[in-house]
C-alpha cells in the first residue's frame, strides 16, 4: 500500500466548501449520551469531535435537536430557535460549534419548515383562538364536511398512514375545525401563504447563521406551498404520486413540488447570501428527477439531495445510469451532485445489500417478517456496502454519510413493538415497521453499559451483536470498516479534483471511472473476479487476490 505522499495529486481549491464535501449526519438522540439519561445529547457530540476529526469528514449535519415531544424523532419542532433541554442548552450548542470549528469541521443544521409540532406556541395560540382568526391563518384550518362538520375536509391520507386531517375541540368544548397534517397529527402543516410564517423562518435562518452555522438541510423542501382551492379534490382525483416516470411527484400535485415553492427559496437565498461565506443549503426533495435541479440553483437552495443510489440495488447498470443522470442534472443547475447510501429514514445499506436484490418491497417485507437474521446475508451485504461507499467517495459531488455507516453497522430488524418509537409504525399497523432500526444508539465500545453510548441505557434496545461493530473493536484494526472509511476520506480530501469523471469501458458488471487527476475507481458488481486495471493501488474495499478484483469489491488506483 502506498501512502498518499507517494502520488501526485491536485488538491481541490474550490472555495465552495460544500460542493465536494463529505458530510456526516448525526442523529443526536442516538449518537452519544453525556449524562446517562439514555438520550444522546449536544455535549455527547462535542465529546466526539476528536473522533469526527480523525474520521476525516468536512462537515456534520445535525438532525433536529430542538425542543420536541419526539412524536417524529424531533421532526416535530416546538421551538426553532432553542435546544431541547434533554439534549442541552444554547450554550452547549455554541460550545459544539466552536469545537467543530477548531477541528476544521463545518456544521449544518436541519430546518423543518413544512410543519411545526402541535406544542409550538403558534399552534397552541391557534387552538385557543377563534375560527378565522389571524392565529389560525398560520396553519391550515378548514371546516369539516357533513351536516355538522363531522367529516374531514377531504379523504387524504397522511404520509405516516391514517387521515391527513385532525379535528380540534374549540375552547367552548364543542367539536371544531380540522387542520391539515401531511405527516403525524402532532405535525400541523404551516400555511406558507402567511407572511408571518415566511418572516419567522427568515428569522430562524439568521438566528443559526449568526451562531456560526455553515448550512441548512431543508426538510421536505418540496411540500411547503399548497394549492388548497375549494373544492378539495378527493384522494382518487389527486394526481398519482407516480405520475413521474420514477414514481415521484412532477408538479401537478396540490401539495408536492409546486412551482411556487421556489419563490420561498429565492428569498431564503438572499438571506443566506448576507453571510460570508454564504450559508449553504441542501433540499430534501423526493421529487421527479427532472425537477430536482430546480431546488439546486444558485438563486435557490443551491443543492438538492438525490436519493437514487439509496433506492438502487447493488447493480452496475443501475449505478451507472444514476451517476450519469445526476452529474448531468447537477451541471444543468450549477450545483454539485449529492450522493447518499444511508440516512435516518431508510434501512442501513449493509443490510439492504444483504437482502435478495430485487423487489421494491424487499426492505419492508423483511422488516414485517420481524427482521429475521436468516433473511439477510450480513457478510455479503457488508462487502457490497463497503464497495458502494468507496465508489461513492470517488464521485464528484458531496457524499452524505449517516452515523454508524463508518462501522458497517447493520439495521436492527427485530425491535419489539413495545420498544418502537416511529409514528410510521404506530399509524400503519401491519403495513410498515418504521425507521427505528437505523436509529439505534451507536456502539462505541464492545463492553460496558449501552456499548459506550452512555453511562446507562439507550433509548432504543441495542442487540448483543452491536459489540462486533463497536468503534473500539475496529479502531486501528487493519481492514476494519472504520479504518477503510478513515483512509477513504483522507484520500478523498487529498485527491479532490475538478468535478468531472470519464468512464473507462469495462465488463458489464464493472464500473470503472477516472477523475481528471488520474484518480481511478473500479467496482466489481459481478459474482466472479475480474482483472484489475494497471496502476498503483491506493485502497480497496476488501482483500485483492493478486491482479484480480474480487466480486463486490472496489479499488482505487492512480
Ligand atoms: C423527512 C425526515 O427525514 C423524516 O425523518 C421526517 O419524518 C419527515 N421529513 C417529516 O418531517
Amino acid at each position: 500500500m502506498n501512502s498518499p505522499e507517494d502520488v501526485s495529486y491536485s488538491v481541490d481549491t474550490d472555495a465552495s466548501w460544500w460542493r465536494q464535501a463529505s458530510v456526516y449526519q448525526i442523529y443526536p438522540r442516538s449518537f452519544s449520551d453525556s449524562n446517562g439519561d439514555g438520550l444522546g445529547d449536544v455535549r455527547g457530540i462535542t465529546a466526539k469531535v476528536p473522533y469526527l476529526k480523525a474520521l476525516g469528514i468536512d462537515a456534520v449535519w445535525v438532525s433536529p435537536f430542538y425542543p420536541s415531544a419526539l412524536a417524529d424523532g424531533g421532526y416535530d419542532v416546538d421551538n426553532y430557535r432553542n435546544v431541547d433541554p434533554r439534549l442541552g442548552t444554547l450554550a452547549d450548542f455554541d460550545e459544539l460549534a466552536a469545537a467543530l470549528q477548531t477541528a476544521g469541521i463545518r456544521i449544518v443544521v436541519d430546518i423543518v419548515p413544512n410543519h411545526s409540532s402541535d406544542r409550538h406556541e403558534w399552534f397552541q395560540e391557534a387552538l385557543a383562538a377563534p375560527k378565522g382568526s389571524a392565529a389560525r391563518q398560520r396553519y391550515i384550518f378548514r371546516d369539516g364536511l357533513g351536516e355538522n362538520g363531522e367529516l374531514p375536509p377531504s379523504d387524504w391520507d397522511s404520509k405516516f398512514g391514517g387521515p391527513a386531517w385532525e379535528r380540534i375541540t374549540e375552547t367552548d368544548g364543542t367539536p371544531g375545525q380540522w387542520y391539515l397534517h401531511i405527516f403525524a397529527k402532532e405535525q400541523p402543516d404551516f400555511n406558507w401563504d402567511n407572511a408571518e410564517v415566511r418572516g419567522d423562518f427568515l428569522r430562524t435562518l439568521r438566528f443559526w447563521s449568526d451562531r456560526g452555522v455553515d448550512g441548512f438541510r431543508v426538510d421536505v423542501a418540496h411540500a411547503l406551498v399548497k394549492d388548497l382551492s375549494e373544492p378539495l379534490p378527493s384522494k382518487a382525483e389527486l394526481p398519482q404520486e407516480g405520475t413521474g416516470v420514477d414514481g415521484l411527484p412532477d408538479g401537478s400535485h396540490p401539495f408536492w413540488d409546486r412551482d411556487e415553492v421556489h419563490s420561498i427559496y429565492a428569498h431564503w437565498r438572499s438571506v443566506l447570501n448576507e453571510y460570508t461565506p454564504p450559508r449553504a443549503a441542501v433540499a430534501e426533495t423526493w421529487v421527479h428527477a427532472d425537477r430536482r435541479s430546480r431546488y439546486a440553483t444558485p438563486d435557490g437552495l443551491g443543492q438538492a439531495f438525490n436519493f437514487d443510489l439509496l433506492q438502487a440495488d447493488f447493480d452496475a447498470e443501475q449505478f451507472h445510469a444514476i451517476i450519469v443522470k445526476n452529474l448531468a442534472e447537477a451541471a444543468s443547475s450549477g450545483a454539485s451532485s449529492t450522493w447518499v447510501l444511508s440516512n435516518h429514514d431508510v434501512v442501513r445499506h449493509p443490510t439492504r445489500y444483504g437482502l435478495p436484490q430485487s423487489g421494491e418491497r424487499r426492505c419492508r417485507d423483511w422488516l414485517l417478517a420481524g427482521g429475521p437474521a436468516s433473511g439477510v446475508d450480513t457478510e455479503l451485504g457488508l462487502g457490497r456496502a463497503r464497495a458502494a461507499s468507496l465508489l461513492m467517495f470517488a464521485l464528484p459531488g458531496s457524499a452524505y454519510l449517516y452515523q454508524g455507516e463508518e462501522l458497517g453497522l447493520q439495521e436492527v430488524g427485530d425491535i419489539a413493538a413495545g420498544e418502537r418509537q416511529d409514528p410510521a409504525f404506530f399509524r400503519n399497523p401491519g403495513v410498515a415497521i418504521g425507521r427505528d432500526g437505523c436509529r439505534v444508539p451507536l456502539p462505541w465500545t464492545a463492553e460496558g453499559p449501552s456499548f459506550g453510548f452512555g453511562e446507562d441505557g439507550a433509548h432504543l434496545p441495542q442487540p448483543k451483536w452491536f459489540a462486533n461493530y463497536a468503534v473500539d473493536a475496529q479502531d486501528k484494526v487493519m481492514g476494519s470498516t472504520l479504518e477503510m472509511y478513515r483512509e477513504a476520506l483522507r484520500y478523498r480530501r487529498l485527491l479532490r479534483t475538478e468535478e468531472r469523471l470519464t468512464w473507462v469501458s469495462a465488463g458489464d458488471s464493472v464500473l470503472h471511472f477516472v477523475r481528471p487527476n488520474g484518480w481511478q475507481s473500479v467496482t466489481n458488481f459481478g459474482t466472479g473476479p475480474v482483472e484489475l486495471p494497471e496502476g498503483i493501488i491506493l485502497l480497496s474495499s476488501g482483500p485483492l487476490t493478486g491482479s484480480k478484483l474480487p466480486a463486490s469489491t472496489t479499488a482505487w488506483i492512480i
